[in-house]
Formats: C-alpha cells, structure tokens, sequence
C-alpha cells in the first residue's frame, strides 16, 4: 500500500509517500518548517500544504508529539498549549480533505523501527525511546503496539524524566556527552527494572551521535540506536495509517 506518512514536530512538518509493505519511500521527504506559533489553525494549514505537495489523495498517517485519545489531543508539555483537547484527527481530516489517522510521534516511530529498523521482526519486548525537546516512548511486544505510554513523564529524581535527560536539558545545561551518557544510563537502568525490555532503542537527533555516550551505558538489556533515523516517524505513521483504515 502507497500511504502519506506525516510527521509533526516542533521545527519542521516532514512527509513522504511509503511503502507500507516493504518500508521504502515512493518519494522523497518533504520538509516545511513548523509556523510560529503552532496553533492548530496555523498546523492544519500546513499539512494541508504538504499534502497539496505530493497531490495525495486517500488515507493519511499522521505522527504527533503528545497523548492522542479517541482522536483528540490530551497533553501539551512540548506543544503550543491551544492544542488541548482539539479533535486534531477530525481537524486535519477536514484540512486536507483526506481521512488522516494520528498517533503519538513516539509510537510511530516504534512502529517504524520494529518493522523497518533497528528492531526488524524482533520477537520480544522492545522499548523505542525518542530523545529531542521532550522524551517519547514506544512499547512494542511481539509486534503489537502498547500505545501512549508516555514514559519521558516518568517522575525520576524528582521531575520528568525528559526534563532530567531529553536532548533540550544537555543542551541547555551545556552537558557534556558524557554527562548527559551517565544522566540517560540512570534513566534507562529505572525503566530495565520496571520494564524488562529486550532490547532499548534510542531515536531522535541523539540517535546519530550514539557513539558519543555509548559508554556510559551500562544496562544489561542490549542498547541500539534508531536506524531509519528521521524516516522513522514517517514510515511509522503511514504503517498505523494502513493498519487502522480498514477499521473506521
Ligand atoms: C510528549 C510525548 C511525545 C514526546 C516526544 C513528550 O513531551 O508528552 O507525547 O511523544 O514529547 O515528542
């Protein structure tokens, strides 16, 4: 199936026609920069544009950074905050024209890596974390999605935990790599303990430096970087798109 995968993030809105069978792009990533301030008009706008783009018509996968509910938007740690409870499923369907199905950014991009990446066909428990502004997380068992997990809100030492170790704090409190490789490890050996993953995954922007904190790591579940990278939310989304369209 030839499925539009869209990303939202907090800097650029990214989509590419994907081959939901086999993962490949059918074209190349389109990237249009996220408008100031990113009010649900102004984001509907946009997606409508990228859309227009590709001159795509039919089903649309949509990833999102937040809690996504029966359609609607329940959190906005990272979000401009007139985000809360929007209908955004209903919103950009409306936008484009197109049935657009929306799921959290993290979640896709589990998806993405289990089918696709660096958890391809792993048969265990797999826990894809996307480590940027804030810290998304992805459950995926024997291929099956536990969605809205949530975890970069896990209180550790006292606060968020992507508020202890996402990308935006190493970068804000100027840590070295090696400082923010001791802060994760810290974060991943709590969530070892709670969880017992098979394996973690890391994605985000962190995912290309991996080498960089690799050492730090110390947990006894085997660590991997994203290997889609940026693709990964893209595919991800277009995947849960093909999944759930038959299902309306
Ligand atoms: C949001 C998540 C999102 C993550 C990454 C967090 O602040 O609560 O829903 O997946 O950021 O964008």
């Amino acid at each position: 199936m030839e499925i539009l995968g869209i990303d939202i993030g907090g800097s650029g809105i990214k989509g590419a026609v994907v081959n939901t069978t086999d993962g490949t792009l059918i074209t190349e990533r389109h990237r249009i920069a996220t408008p100031q301030p990113a009010t649900p008009e102004a984001v509907a706008e946009t997606v409508s544009e990228l859309t227009n783009h590709f001159s795509y018509v039919g089903s649309i996968g949509c990833g999102f950074p937040a809690l996504i509910r029966n359609g609607l938007v329940k959190t906005a740690a990272n979000i401009d905050k007139t985000w809360l409870e929007v209908p955004v499923e209903s919103l950009l369907s409306n936008a484009t024209g197109q049935k657009v199905f929306v799921i959290n950014d993290a979640d896709a991009a589990g998806l993405g890596e289990l089918r696709f990446g660096a958890g391809n066909g792993h048969p265990g428990m797999v826990m894809v974390l996307t480590i940027g502004t804030g810290i998304g997380s992805a459950i995926i068992h024997k291929g099956i999605l536990l969605p809205a997990t949530e975890l970069g809100h896990l209180v550790f030492r006292g606060k968020s935990a992507e508020k202890y170790c996402s990308d935006a704090i190493r970068e804000r409190e100027d840590l070295t790599w090696e400082r923010w490789g001791k802060r994760l490890n810290n974060y991943l050996l709590h969530l070892e303990m709670l969880f017992s993953p098979d394996l973690f995954i890391l994605g985000g922007g962190v995912s290309k430096k991996f080498d960089k904190f690799k050492s730090q790591l110390v947990t006894k579940t085997q660590v991997m970087p994203a290997s889609l990278q940026n693709m990964a939310g893209i595919i991800g989304a277009a995947c849960y798109a093909a999944d759930n369209q038959n299902f309306v």
